[in-house]
């Protein structure tokens, strides 16, 4: 069975980009896939975090992978933090990794941009992503749009490592939807909807309530003019809130279209907002019902002790393979 890798970082709340661009496909990949769903608590420290924040937001996302409908049965849910495999794997592929090619990565530039002093772990951010996914010899990598090049660097470490060292690693792709693979802002559909967006009218969180998702998506920038047409370079705002409407309520852009023609925005909006909300009320329901329980912890620690093994061996292989002198 091909292998599924893919993880999301405890850095703020979750938004709709998010489960658009990534959790839904999760969910979906699971069924025909074996899976590992992380919850990248390494990554997220390459910016300062607040302790408790990110003790919080790791449940929190583990939590909302569950209530998302991920079974933990069918597929590996775990923290990142609890195979150490993945900081291993993750500094021997630092050492593979050139200067210029992690100068180039967009992440880096934006992340960077403007700061007096930045982190080295910014920097070296992709190699342990390489490492995630590479650990466990994935074929696909559900994610956004915005992961693609990250996902490039990790083709090329593992062809450089297969090529200096032996054949070893399985070149993974992407995956990645094709309406919402890159959920804008609210406010700007110049920028990707983002957690970390100091502007929450910016942004759904998943866990917003009804009403909140109601005046965000009513308050939405929308283009001049009153058609609602998907038509991403000249109505940018309006493109962006109907990829939404397409995943919320499963329609074509096209029936988007034919329904809303002659309208204007204001019926759209508020149909738009109805399918957001009955799209993550059930999930809010179940991530409630969740953490009530407390399940999530006995989740984790049977999802990392599972992956483990194929963690350890992974290490083993390409120690070896480097020339490492192993412990008998
Ligand atoms: P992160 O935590 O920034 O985002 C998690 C996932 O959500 C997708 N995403 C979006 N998709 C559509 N529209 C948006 N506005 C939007 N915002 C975020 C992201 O593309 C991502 O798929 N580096 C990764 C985490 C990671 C990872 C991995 C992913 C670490 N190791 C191994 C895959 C495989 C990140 O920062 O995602």
């Amino acid at each position: 069975m091909q292998r599924v890798l893919s993880g999301i970082q405890p850095s703020g709340q979750l938004t709709l980009g998010n489960y658009i661009g990534a959790i839904q496909n999760f969910v979906k990949l699971q069924h025909t896939h074996e899976c590992f769903f992380m919850v990248v608590d390494l990554h997220a420290i390459t910016v300062p975090q607040d302790p408790a924040a990110l003790r919080e937001q790791s449940e929190a996302v583990a939590a909302i992978y569950l209530a998302a409908g991920i079974d933990p049965n069918k597929a590996n849910v775990f923290i990142q933090s609890h195979v150490p495999q993945h900081a291993e794997l993750g500094w021997l592929f630092t050492t593979l990794a050139y200067m210029g090619e992690l100068e180039r990565m967009t992440q880096f530039k934006d992340k960077s941009q403007g700061k007096d002093s930045v982190g080295a772990g910014l920097f070296v951010y992709p190699t342990l992503m390489a490492a995630d996914i590479l650990l466990y010899n994935a074929h696909l990598v559900p994610v956004g749009d915005d992961q693609k090049q990250h996902l490039e660097l990790t083709r090329d470490l593992a062809g450089r490592f297969n090529s200096r060292f032996s054949d070893y690693f399985n070149i993974p792709e992407p995956y990645i939807p094709k309406v919402g693979a890159r959920i804008m802002s609210l406010d700007d559909a110049s920028k990707k909807m983002s957690k970390s967006n100091p502007n929450p009218a910016s942004y759904i969180a998943l866990l917003d309530p009804p009403d909140v998702i109601r005046k965000k998506l009513s308050r939405a920038t929308t283009d001049s003019g009153r058609e609602v047409k998907f038509n991403p370079a000249e109505k940018p705002e309006v493109s962006n809130l109907m990829g939404i409407y397409s995943h919320c309520a499963g329609m074509s852009l096209e029936e988007i279209e034919a329904k809303y023609e002659g309208q204007g925005y204001g019926a759209f909006k508020k149909d738009l907002a109805e399918h957001v909300v009955a799209t993550l009320e059930p999930l809010q329901q179940r991530y409630q019902e969740i953490r009530s329980s407390g399940a999530v912890h006995d989740i984790l620690k049977q999802g990392a002790e599972r992956v483990t093994e194929t963690a350890s061996k992974t290490v083993r292989d390409v120690k070896e393979r480097m020339g490492f002198l192993l412990p008998r």
